[in-house]
């Protein structure tokens, strides 16, 4: 059994006091809960690592950077290493979000250095991908993903593979509203489940959550969480809210308890 996992990435929203206000509404909605087989990511911008860090002790809610850079160190200006990351109390990363991929630059090459950096750190990927409106109006969507995964965790153990996350994040349902339908996920989630078990292994594929992200929302994520290789969900807007984010979690939680 895969223990599900939500992670919410703030992209670039909140301060460090937006975070400890964010946490505290999150631990005030959750504390008559008892304790759900659910992990909880929260990823905030660079600066309001250390504050999210502090505020979290003790709530189960584990922090994520929304990106690195490969290199330990240097003259890169901006830029924050896998170590910075570590050092700061994050324990996961993510990688390669299309937003980095279409605004930044961002390669299955520069993945793939940055997932090797992230494990070298001690750092557990959150690795993204997925497919635009004209890949998959062109009938690719599978063929990009292949290639988004095998480039992106080349290298990588079984081991490794078993304990990164996964996150199918189509473009064309990330901001816009408009979620992937239940079927639509499914052949994705599917897909990139059978392609880790011929390349890394059945018991590392098995063992590999693989989230779905895009337009995520309390009314939509328990057809998603329903899907058998659907192990949770990387929420953007719908996180920003604890209460919203919280509410995502429950109906999540309570829809596996069936
Ligand atoms: P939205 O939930 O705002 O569509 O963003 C999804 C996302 O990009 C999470 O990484």
């Amino acid at each position: 059994m895969r223990t599900p996992v939500f992670a919410a990435n703030w992209k670039m929203h909140k301060s460090g006091l937006d975070a400890v206000a964010w946490v505290r509404e999150f631990e005030a909605l959750t504390k008559d809960l008892g304790a759900e087989a659910v992990d909880v990511i929260v990823a905030p911008p660079f600066t309001a690592i250390a504050a999210a860090v502090e505020a979290s002790h003790g709530s189960g809610i584990a922090i994520a950077g929304q990106n690195l850079h490969f290199e330990r160190q240097g003259a890169f200006t901006g830029e924050v290493s896998a170590e910075m990351l570590k050092a700061a109390g994050a324990e996961f990363v993510i990688i390669g979000h299309s937003e980095r991929r279409q605004l930044f630059g961002e390669t299955d090459d520069s993945v793939q250095r940055k997932v090797t950096a992230a494990h070298a750190a001690g750092l557990i990927p959150i690795v993204c991908v997925g497919e635009t409106l004209d890949e998959r109006e062109r009938g690719d969507t599978l063929t990009v993903l292949d290639r988004q995964v095998r480039a992106g965790l080349d290298g990588c153990t079984g081991d490794r593979i078993a304990a990164l996350i996964l996150a199918y994040e189509p473009v064309w349902a990330i901001g816009t509203g408009k979620n992937a339908t239940a079927a639509e996920a499914g052949e994705a989630h599917t897909h990139l489940r059978r392609r880790l078990r011929e390349w890394f292994g059945g018991v590392h594929a098995d063992r590999c959550r693989i989230v779905y992200g895009g337009s995520v929302k309390p009314d939509n994520i328990q057809q998603l969480i329903g899907l058998e290789d659907v192990d949770g969900g990387l929420v953007g807007g719908a996180s920003l809210n604890a209460d919203s984010f919280v509410s995502i979690v429950q109906k999540a939680t309570a829809q596996q308890a069936r």
